[in-house]
């Protein structure tokens, strides 16, 4: 009977060892770069932690989903994803260490792990990777997030998204921010019902059924809604994600990086940076897509391969004394979401003083009722967006002669639909920078 009984229950108990093994990492295992389809899966194979090949040479180790997402990576003071070659390998030592070794033999990335009583390493169902001494998690893979939130991964202060020169943070007070260089803030979100003043210890969540919600300690449980996926509450058998996207954006996607449903900038070229130093954002006006170019022929692309690098100019200033002028680029902006020097001047003083200041390089005329000039100093960054809504003039410093770009409706017609859709977006975010506490470049048209 009892003999029986242990037969009955044998497949049963073989089954639940070798789904626990999946899911447990033993201490002394590694993956290898050189085979991609070895991988630690999650007890509901959800998720993975395996290599990924970026490119013929070049491999990173990664979390995804079960559709292939990545959700986390490892970064190591850069803030890219550290790369290895064929000869890679990522260990859990037997001293509790995750490490990823480079095939020089160079350590790329550790965990700081060891020697920290770390008896355990898990994939869990929620893709959340955490190492545990006994049943307390010493390191997880949610507390020390790269560019991407999972629900069930809880964002506080002391965790920021990055992606490149890009940064996504909670504040200690509850607003959430986009921030370039780690100095510039280009979009930010407060609160509206949970009293700012009360909160001491936020935490940011994306819930399953797509909303992103932000809770604290003093609220007693209660949690502000702080952004809806456009199908949000729709039952999806998907894994909804937030990323910050290298292009500086912060949106949500349900299941893959096709279905984006919320972007925290409707408008792409309101991205600081995006088109790099003296790049300047537009949109052709058949396509929605941002294309970036440089202010004037004065100017050439850093790389003509990646023109997000920004622009130089071919004559720097220094090297044309006596030649200096003014480019003058009508519906542009400029963004200058720090304090700048600010003077109220007419427009021709404005740009007349930034001419004869040595150390001036751009100018600016804020003008509705008052006459607003902003200079920037060398050395500073600018962002420029250009388009036909805008009602601005911006200056830069060149060597002459002035030669601008060929107009736009010398290189192409136009399709005149998509033209005013356009200006109709950006009417909206000129009016979002005109009355919140960013200050834009601008200039109103000396016409
Ligand atoms: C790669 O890993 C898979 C899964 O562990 C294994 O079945 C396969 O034999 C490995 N291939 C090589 C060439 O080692
Ligand atoms: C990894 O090793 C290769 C040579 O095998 C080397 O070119 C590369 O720079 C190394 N990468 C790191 C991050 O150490
Ligand atoms: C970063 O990489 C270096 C080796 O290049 C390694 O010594 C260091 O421990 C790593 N830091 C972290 C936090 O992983
Ligand atoms: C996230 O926070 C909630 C509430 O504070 C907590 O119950 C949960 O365990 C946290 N999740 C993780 C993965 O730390
Ligand atoms: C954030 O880090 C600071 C200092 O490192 C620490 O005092 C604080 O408790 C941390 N806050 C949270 C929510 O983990
Ligand atoms: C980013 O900030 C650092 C200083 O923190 C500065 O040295 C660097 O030039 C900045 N990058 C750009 C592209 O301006
Ligand atoms: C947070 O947002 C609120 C409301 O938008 C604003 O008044 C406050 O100044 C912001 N705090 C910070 C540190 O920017
Ligand atoms: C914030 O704190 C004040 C004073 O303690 C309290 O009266 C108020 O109800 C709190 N507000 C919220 C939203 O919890």
């Amino acid at each position: 009977m009892n003999l029986l009984l242990l037969l009955l229950l044998l497949p049963l108990l073989l089954f639940i060892t070798t789904t626990t093994s999946t899911a447990t990492i033993p201490p002394g295992s590694s993956l290898y770069a050189s085979n991609t389809s070895q991988t630690w899966s999650s007890p509901n194979n959800a998720f993975f932690l395996g290599f990924t090949r970026v490119d013929p040479t070049s491999y990173v180790i990664s979390i995804s989903t079960a559709t292939g997402v990545p959700i986390w990576t490892t970064v190591n003071r850069t803030t890219s994803a550290a790369v290895v070659d064929s000869g890679g390998v990522f260990q859990f030592l037997s001293n509790g260490n995750l490490r990823l070794v480079n095939g020089s033999g160079a350590t790329v990335w550790t965990s700081n792990t060891a020697k920290l009583g770390v008896t355990s390493a898990s994939l869990d169902d929620t893709g959340n990777l955490v190492l545990a001494a006994n049943t307390f998690a010493v390191w997880s893979s949610f507390e020390n997030p790269t560019d991407t939130l999972v629900p069930s991964q809880n964002l506080t202060v002391n965790q920021t998204l990055r992606s490149g020169v890009y940064s996504f943070q909670l504040l200690r007070d509850g607003n959430i921010t986009l921030t370039w260089n780690n100095s510039v803030v280009y979009w930010k979100q407060g609160l509206s019902s949970l009293s700012a003043s009360n909160v001491t210890s936020p935490t940011l969540r994306l819930q399953p059924n797509g909303i992103l919600t932000l809770s604290d300690a003093s609220s007693n449980g209660r949690s502000e809604n702080v952004a809806f996926a456009n199908d949000y509450d729709v039952e999806a058998d998907v894994v909804r994600f937030m990323r910050l996207s290298s292009d500086g954006n912060l949106r949500i996607y349900s299941g893959g990086t096709t279905a984006m449903t919320w972007a925290a900038l409707a408008d792409q070229c309101q991205v600081y940076g995006y088109c790099g130093n003296m790049g300047i954002c537009s949109y052709m006006e058949s396509s929605s897509s941002p294309i970036c170019k440089c202010p004037s022929l004065n100017f050439e692309a850093v790389d003509v391969n990646d023109r997000r690098k920004g622009c130089k100019r071919k004559v720097e200033v220094e090297n044309c004394a006596g030649n200096v002028a003014m480019l003058e680029l009508k519906q542009t902006k400029f963004f200058t979401f720090q304090e700048q020097q600010i003077v109220t001047i007419g427009i021709t003083a404005c740009r007349g003083n930034c001419l004869s200041s040595t150390s001036c390089f751009a100018s600016t005329s804020l003008s509705d009722t008052n006459a607003w000039c902003y200079m920037k100093n060398t050395p500073d960054f600018v962002s420029g967006y250009q388009g036909p809504v805008l009602l601005s003039t911006s200056f830069l410093k060149v060597c002459g002669p002035v030669q601008p770009n060929p107009s736009p409706l010398e290189q192409s017609g136009g399709d005149k639909k998509c033209w005013k859709l356009r200006v109709w977006a950006g009417g909206v975010a000129g009016h979002y920078f005109g009355h919140g506490r960013f200050i834009g470049f601008v200039l109103v048209v000396l016409q």
